[in-house]
């Protein structure tokens, strides 16, 4: 698998079309009027996923291009980073806490308002299929370590090892110094939040993770709060967060990113106003990365991060691609 930084890399040396000039124009130039156009055409259905999501995207879109519902198509979509063992931050094969052991966190949203959620989740590969099931079969919103697990198996699913033999290897190079410093843009903080407008015009959204790399056990970022980590108003648009969780939980972020569209903002805009808002509250924001991404009603849609290296993946009938996106710093 290529390194993320490579694909980055190579990513944004080949990105030729309008769009993407414009992005990366803005990314140049972070107070640009350019900044705004985040979305040159837009198109319906369309799902769009934080980082280089684009096998995740494919099987969203297998969904969405049969007339498949948003929900589904989210679910089904990070499912693939879910079940791959060389994403280290995702599912099967994530980093450990700590401990040594997988933790997973994960939340879905319906275009109904619903959601549900589950929290330091072990032995379950596809954490979103729990979440889904606290939404649709039980009265809750949110289960946490063993009564989530308790709930996975009495709902069908199987108990598995998720750490694999190059995280355990990891963890071990790890505990030599316990050194817990997460590093901007290295595969510890790369959430796959994803979200969906069907061709009914309905928006869902999905975000997993195995949260922080060697996290104090029982550690929970935002991937799971719904509002922080994923929120969707389906009159409005959806947004999801990755990076380091507690500043954006600190900020309820991916909620304030809807009420900034609600408010007339592009989706791109209201991601780069909540990445402001967490830089002028921690002095620290030279030291941790954060991104959104966010897609409106129209099937516009725009990413935004703190510091350079973040990117989204999108599709819809008129382009399948990787965009980096601007940045602050
Ligand atoms: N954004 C993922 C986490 O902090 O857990």
């Amino acid at each position: 698998m290529p390194d993320r930084r490579d694909f980055i890399k190579k990513s944004a040396m080949s990105t030729t079309i309008l769009g993407s000039s414009l992005i990366l124009e803005a990314c140049a130039n972070p107070g640009s009027k350019e900044q705004a156009l985040s979305t040159p055409e837009v198109s319906k259905p369309v799902v769009i996923a934080t980082w280089n999501n684009i096998k995740a995207n494919d099987a969203a879109w297998s969904v969405l291009e049969n007339n498949g519902a948003a929900l589904d198509a989210v679910e089904a979509g990070v499912k693939i980073p879910e079940g791959d063992p060389e994403d280290r931050s995702v599912g099967y094969g994530g980093r450990p806490d700590r401990d040594g052991k997988v933790t997973l966190d994960a939340c879905i949203m319906n275009p109904e308002g619903d959601c549900g959620s589950v929290v330091f989740l072990e032995h379950i590969k596809h954490p979103i299929s729990v979440a889904r099931k606290v939404m649709e079969d039980t009265p809750h919103v949110m289960l946490a370590g063993e009564g989530a697990l308790k709930f996975a198996l009495e709902s069908g699913f199987t108990k598995e090892n998720l750490l694999t033999e190059a995280s355990e290897k990891a963890w071990q190079e790890w505990l030599k110094t316990a050194d817990y410093k997460p590093v901007i843009n290295i595969e510890n903080h790369d959430t796959i939040g994803m979200l969906a407008l069907d061709d009914a015009g309905d928006i869902a959204g999905a975000c997993t993770t195995s949260g922080a790399a060697y996290k104090m056990r029982g550690r929970v970022g935002d991937s799971p709060i719904i509002g922080a980590g994923l929120y969707v108003d389906n009159e409005v648009g959806g947004a999801a967060a990755t990076g380091l969780g507690e500043k954006v939980i600190k900020v309820v972020g991916s909620y304030l990113v809807v009420e900034l569209m609600r408010q007339g903002n592009a989706p791109a805009d209201a991601c780069r106003m909540a990445v402001e808002r967490i830089k002028n509250k921690n002095p620290d924001y030279r030291d941790f990365q954060i991104g959104f991404v966010a897609l409106n009603k129209k099937g516009e849609y725009g990413g935004f991060s703190l510091h350079k290296g973040f990117g989204y993946a999108l599709h819809n009938s008129l382009e399948k691609k990787y965009f980096e996106a601007a940045s602050l710093l």
